[in-house]
């Protein structure tokens, strides 16, 4: 070590004649770069360790609260004060020395990266990584095809904050890169013309970029991926919110969760019976933190029924690798072969369940040989074996096994037999385990024996469209385009083009899982610029994703965000592009945030383009919006009918609905008897509104949410916190402990942080004796047996909810 930091100084000194270096020192720079890790990656994979270990957890994502350049710049300054290495600051020296001195584009190249992408561990510095790049294209004459995207985004973004947006120039260096061949240029200008982002729409353009791209795509798959069997691919496609509960958590959002491949969730099992595998080195343990988690005592005569459950559901996430350990289909195979070891001969006595899943077990084995995945190469005679025995196993238990594709795609191309191969596929094709490629071989098929009258092959492409088979979004989108249904639509075959290429993330966007495993490490900001990249791909997970890690909608009681304006702006910018590629909670976030910039115009015009798809708390924040008159004249007739239309798209809410009705009623009704005079005794209706941070309905929700999410953390979330000493996430986690006292310091304080008034407080008490009232009769009706339609209490469908509901009005 010593020996090296002297070699190390000695170098710098060598080179250095005069305070800068007489030769350019780009060669020795270079040298110490290559015995050195650009980045660590903190997924597990393919490690042979037979340790299971959930040290990383995979909604465990460091997400600071607030941005303040000072403390970037604070922390930039002290890592060069305090932690850079020796080597560090070495190479460090000479790559500015060169880029500064001799002006060496490679030495540019390497900083600008560096400082993109906090490469060997230097701080993100986007300033200066705006000034290498911008500094390397001109070195390069602009002819560099990737930095010029890069440049591009920052353009395009205004990197946040760092420089100007100018969507000229950021167009004009997409536009150069696209015509060096940049596939992500390609994608980003293909998205502008087909969104029309800075440009007029304009389908026909973006249909041939997009056209292009996808051809590009499909060429990088080999004819035997294509027509046989497409690779697996580990998706890190995710909107960051989902690892949680959703942009507007569980009762509120309307979309579904993007987290496809989180761990299973398996109660905690510590299997005695499993450490017999492998020499005792196993030790099974799901979902720590479910409970009592971190129990590693081996219970000695375990007879765990669920067994077979476990078994398959550890394979299968090893199989499928989730958000923060990666794939290891070796693991996976060794675990299944040892289950059909132990239970292949005890069939007889398993039950339905065990059964079944002993089935799914044969199955993925099968398909593990078959694949030749985490094998040198495949075995189709083992494939056929497991694959043909989990048919057996699971068909006695009235269902069909998915080992039928694998065993029909093993007849159609191995054994070139199609007429046990149609066999095959015409026992799954309806199953839900047909991913659509059944349908795809037979939409191939039906051409070559048009006499069997398989079907329709341009409706089969449809169906394993439909169904997520990937090449089949592209083979379909070739047909629509060359108008096999005979009604050729740009605008459809654009989109179909647009969806291929986003499921191949591993071509156009690896960067996603860079993003990600980022995030775990807790550099936000450089998974911002990941993320940043997507956005501009037009890829809508990302959009959410980037415009998430700008800005996030403050939970209770929590003051705003704060941060600077043009993260604020560019924010809304990508909800606004999430929601108009149909993320209905991104719509309502982004009139949120507009709300909460006390802009009500944009909040209300951005509300009602959200509810005219029927986002339910959309159009509540509309009825909220009509009945105060904000950014509108005051209507309480049209608050009325958005409250109630709610009630048609989300019944949940059945209660806060026809409770803040009533309160509206006895509103008006108050209005008017009074003749106005409210307004007066309510001056500070406006402000009061301003000054809390949302809707108080919505407060509330949040409040229960956010409740709910710390009980369930629990005390292992607080140890983690603790574990990992990254001072923004502790000055987080301070911060939210601080609004948690001052929260419940007084009730009243409470109330009157939820901007109620007054008269909103005597509503409240009006209702409550009506509802009182109502449920008195409601339970007398009961009694006597009388038939109430019109209050008709659905209590059935309201359960838990009931009750915050109550409270919400
Ligand atoms: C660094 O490694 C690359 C290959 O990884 C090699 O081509 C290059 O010559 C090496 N450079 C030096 C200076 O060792
Ligand atoms: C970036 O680097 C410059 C030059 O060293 C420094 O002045 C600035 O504070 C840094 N900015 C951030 C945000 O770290
Ligand atoms: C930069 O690297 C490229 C290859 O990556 C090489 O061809 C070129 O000569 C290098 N330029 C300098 C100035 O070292
Ligand atoms: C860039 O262009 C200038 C003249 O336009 C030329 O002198 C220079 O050699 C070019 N540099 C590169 C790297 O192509
Ligand atoms: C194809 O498979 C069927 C059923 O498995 C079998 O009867 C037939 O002989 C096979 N044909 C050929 C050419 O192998
Ligand atoms: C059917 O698939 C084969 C490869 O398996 C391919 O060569 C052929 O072109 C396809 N036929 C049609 C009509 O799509
Ligand atoms: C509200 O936002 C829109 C769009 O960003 C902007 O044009 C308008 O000036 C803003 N209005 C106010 C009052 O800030």
């Amino acid at each position: 070590m010593k020996l090296g930091t002297l070699v190390l100084s000695l170098l710098a000194t060598l080179f250095t004649v005069h305070g800068y270096h007489a030769e350019d020192p780009w060669p020795e720079a270079q040298k110490l770069l290559n015995n050195s890790i650009k980045r660590s990656d903190p997924i597990i994979s393919s490690s042979n360790a037979f340790l299971f270990d959930y040290e990383i957890e995979e909604n465990h994502l460091y997400i600071p609260a607030d941005y303040s350049v000072e403390r970037e710049e604070l922390n930039y300054a002290q890592y060069w004060d305090s932690q850079a290495t020796e080597w560090a600051r070495v190479i460090y020296k000479f790559l500015t020395e060169s880029s500064d001195h001799f002006n060496n584009p490679n030495a540019t190249y390497v900083l600008a990266q560096m400082h993109l992408w906090s490469d060997y561990g230097i701080p993100h510095n986007k300033s200066l990584a705006y000034k290498y790049l911008n500094k390397y294209n001109e070195l390069t004459n602009f002819s560099d095809a990737s930095a010029l995207f890069d440049l591009a985004v920052m353009h395009c973004t205004g990197f946040f904050g760092t420089i100007p947006v100018d969507p000229v120039k950021g167009l004009l260096f997409y536009q150069k890169s696209a015509s060096l061949g940049d596939i992500r240029a390609k994608q980003a200008l293909a998205y502008r013309y087909f969104a029309g982002i800075n440009v007029p729409r304009d389908c026909n353009r973006a249909l041939l970029l997009y056209r292009e791209v996808a051809d590009e795509v499909r060429n990088s798959y080999t004819d035997d991926q294509w027509n046989i069997m497409f690779p697996y691919v580990e998706s890190y496609s995710v909107r960051i919110p989902d690892f949680s509960e959703g942009l507007l958590g569980r009762t509120l959002s309307s979309m579904a969760l993007s987290t496809k491949r989180m761990a299973t969730a398996r109660p905690d099992i510590t299997s005695s019976f499993l450490t017999k595998m492998n020499g005792g080195h196993v030790v099974l343990q799901f979902g720590l933190g479910n409970g009592g988690g971190g129990a590693f005592a081996p219970n000695t005569d375990e007879d765990n029924d669920d067994r077979l459950v476990d078994i398959f559901f550890t394979a299968w996430d090893d199989y499928k690798g989730t958000y923060a350990k990666g794939r290891n289909c070796e693991r996976a195979r060794r675990l299944l072969e040892f289950a059909y070891k132990e239970y292949d001969s005890e069939l007889s006595i398993l039950d339905d369940i065990q059964r079944f899943f002993y089935g799914k077990c044969l199955d993925l084995l099968g398909h593990l040989y078959f694949t030749g995945e985490g094998l040198d190469s495949p075995n189709i005679e083992l494939a056929e074996k497991y694959l043909k025995r989990s048919d057996k196993v699971i068909e006695s238990s009235q269902a069909r096994s998915r080992s039928n594709i694998d065993l029909g795609i093993i007849q159609q191309f191995y054994y070139k037999n199609d007429t046990a191969a149609i066999r095959y596929y015409k026992r799954i094709v309806d199953s839900k385990t047909n991913n659509g490629i059944v349908h795809f071989q037979l939409a191939n098929l039906t051409k070559k024996y048009p006499h069997l009258k398989l079907g329709d092959p341009f409706a089969l492409m449809h169906t394993a469209y439909l169904r997520g088979y990937v090449p089949a979004i592209y083979e379909y989108a070739r047909m629509t385009e060359q108008g096999i249904n005979k009604r050729y639509n740009c605008e459809d075959t654009a989109y179909l083009f647009k969806s291929f290429i986003e499921e191949d993330e591993v071509v156009v966007a690896p960067h996603l899982k860079t993003a990600y495993a980022e995030l775990l490490k807790g550099n936000s900001e450089v998974a911002l610029w990941a993320y940043a990249q997507a956005a501009e791909q037009g890829i809508e997970t990302a959009l959410v994703s980037a415009a998430y890690l700008l800005y996030q909608l403050p939970y209770n009681f929590e003051e705003p965000q704060k941060t600077l304006p043009e993260r604020m702006m560019m924010a809304i910018v990508y909800y606004t592009r999430a929601f108009k590629q149909d993320n209905l909670d991104a719509g309502v976030v982004a009139g949120d945030i507009y709300y909460l910039a006390g802009n009500y115009t944009s909040a209300l015009s951005m509300y009602q383009s959200a509810s005219l798809k029927f986002a339910p708390q959309a159009i509540w924040d509309l009825g909220y919006m009509y009945e105060h008159g904000l950014g509108v004249d005051k209507d309480f007739h049209l608050a009325k009918r958005y409250y109630d239309q709610v009630l048609e798209h989300n019944p949940k809410l059945y209660f806060a609905v026809k409770l803040s009705v009533w309160k509206l009623k006895l509103k008006s009704w108050l209005a008017w008897i009074t003749a106005g005079k409210v307004s007066g005794w309510r001056k500070d209706d406006e402000h009061t509104v301003k000054n809390s941070a949302q809707p108080w309905y919505k407060q509330i929700v949040k409040s229960f949410q956010k409740a709910g999410r710390e009980n369930s953390g629990g005390v292992s979330e607080d140890l983690r916190y603790s574990q990992h000493q990254q001072p923004q996430h502790r000055e987080q986690h301070q911060r939210q402990q601080q609004q948690h006292q001052t929260a419940f310091s007084s009730i009243w304080e409470r109330i009157e942080s939820l901007g109620l008034q007054m008269e909103d407080l005597i509503s409240i008490a009006f209702v409550l004796l009506i509802f009182l009232f109502s449920l008195a009769i409601r339970i007398i009706a009961a009694r006597r047996g009388w038939n109430l339609n019109d209050m008709r209490f659905q209590v059935n469908g309201i359960g838990g909810n009931f009750e915050f509901q109550v409270i919400a009005i």
